[in-house]
């Protein structure tokens, strides 16, 4: 059993993000890239996985990420994450999206994903991370759903 000193809570992991999306982002149609949007949750998921385990960390992979709506250039993008699950050497980290038109102080939650980080030693080898503690009941959910999740991973690869 892991001990005590190698659990951190999930609070520990949460991080924010603020990004106004700027004319440089746009596709031809004037909206936000999809992919400037994912750079964005691959960051911030390092974050939050960097701040679990204490070590480099890499990306393992993207789960469907859907994009429910346009994001505009002048809008504010705002992304939250923290640590869901944790298995030996991964960490599912959790990202939701929002975009806040700063005029009317409107906000839309546009895409939500999971991001699998990978901590990684100085061979660029997986090494282990610490256990996670769910403390709220929406943290305990997100924890029972990423096992979920991690174990479907598992047996598709
Ligand atoms: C991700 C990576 C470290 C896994 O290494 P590996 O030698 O295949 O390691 P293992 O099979 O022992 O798996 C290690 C962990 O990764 C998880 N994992 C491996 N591939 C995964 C995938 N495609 N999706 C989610 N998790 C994955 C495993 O479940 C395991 O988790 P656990 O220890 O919590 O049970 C390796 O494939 C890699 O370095 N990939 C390139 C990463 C990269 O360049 N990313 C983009 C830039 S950062």
């Amino acid at each position: 059993m892991p001990q005590k000193k190698n659990k951190k809570t999930v609070k520990n992991s949460y991080a924010m993000i603020t990004a106004l999306m700027t004319p440089q982002d746009q596709n031809f149609l004037g909206y936000v890239f999809g992919g400037a949007i994912l750079k964005l949750m691959d960051q911030i998921a390092y974050v939050s996985a960097a701040r679990h385990s204490g070590k480099y960390c890499v990306t393992a992979s993207f789960d469907r990420v859907d994009f429910k709506e346009h994001v505009h250039v002048g809008e504010l993008l705002t992304l939250k994450s923290c640590v869901n699950f944790v298995g030996k050497t991964s960490m599912e980290v959790g990202v939701r999206i929002e975009a806040e038109d700063p005029k009317t102080g409107k906000v839309r939650h546009t895409a939500s994903g999971y991001v699998t980080m990978v901590a990684i030693d100085k061979n660029g080898k997986p090494t282990t991370v610490p256990q996670i503690i769910p403390e709220t009941e929406d943290e305990k959910r997100r924890y029972r759903e990423g096992q979920i999740r991690y174990k479907m991973r598992k047996e598709i690869r």
